[in-house]
């Protein structure tokens, strides 16, 4: 059978194992949990490791981030990750979790069996150990121009809404930016120089639904391309990934009509 391996610069190698709890009996407390978490400084070293490390989870807060922050205060301070809120509203600590993108604040360590493993979101430039350059990312966000766009007079008072109008901006209005979605889409993996990606996208239809807006015909132009909206092909890993449990698959669905529908 053929053997793949990766280059010698993208091997991840064993990195440093900080000392096991040991108990007054000498054994390991059971209530110990071990996480293996990614570490690459671009700047310094030729190869990311993975070091390994041990909480108390009696000692320390419930989630996969309070545990970060635990071995950052208490065991090793050069870990680098990025949070905010602790709360899963800014999106800033959006990283792998065994396998999974999540929230790392409210990702719980007891979902989790075994090892807790930790890695920056998938095929993202690393800027240094968990912390990601979403900085295309950000543009690409930009590109879609966020913002109300109108051509009409401005009322003198609120651009109204029907609750029926209002309540269509629900399941997109929520979206934190936290790149989960993004970054478990296979298609943004291989294509990300050219496809919006799911985050991009569902905050595309955000305001192509808002019926305020009045740049409908321009924000579709802005998407008519092969790639920046086509090069969606429903796998839906965007929907699993996504820790505020919203569809951004069914958004693109959404736009995709809209084309249609314009055309015809
Ligand atoms: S549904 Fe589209 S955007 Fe979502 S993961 Fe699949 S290809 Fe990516
Ligand atoms: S749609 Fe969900 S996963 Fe994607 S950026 Fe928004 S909150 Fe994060
Ligand atoms: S720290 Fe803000 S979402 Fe996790």
């Amino acid at each position: 059978m053929v053997q793949l391996r990766l280059p010698k610069g993208s091997r991840v190698k064993k990195g440093k194992a900080w000392p096991e709890p040991r108990g007054a009996d000498g054994k390991r407390p059971r209530r110990t949990k071990r996480l293996k978490v990614y570490r690459y400084d671009p700047e310094s070293d030729k190869t990311p490791r993975v070091d390994t490390y041990w909480v108390d989870t009696e000692d320390c807060g419930p989630m996969v981030l309070d545990a970060l922050i635990k071995i950052k205060n208490e065991i090793d301070p050069t870990l680098t990750f990025r949070r905010s809120c602790r709360e899963g509203v800014c999106g800033s600590c959006a990283m792998n979790v065994s396998g999974s993108n999540a929230l790392a604040c409210t990702k719980a360590m007891s979902e989790i069996s075994g090892t807790i493993h930790v890695y920056p979101l998938p095929h993202m430039p690393v800027v240094k150990d968990l912390v990601p350059d979403l900085t295309h990312f950000y543009a690409q966000y930009a590109s879609i121009q966020p913002y109300l766009q109108t051509t009409t007079p401005a009322p003198t008072t609120e651009r109204q809404q029907s609750p029926q109008e209002r309540a269509k901006l629900d399941g997109l209005y929520e979206c934190i930016l936290c790149a989960c979605c993004s970054t478990s889409c296979p298609s943004y993996w291989w294509n990300a120089d050219r496809f919006l990606g799911p985050a991009a996208l569902l905050q595309s239809y955000r305001w192509l639904a808002d019926t305020r807006d009045e740049a409908t015909g321009e924000r579709l132009d802005n998407l008519e391309d092969p790639f920046r909206l086509y090069r969606c092909h429903t796998i839906m890993n965007c929907a699993n990934a996504c820790p505020k449990g919203l569809n951004p698959s069914e958004a693109i669905g959404e736009v995709k009509q809209m084309m249609v529908q314009r055309a015809v």
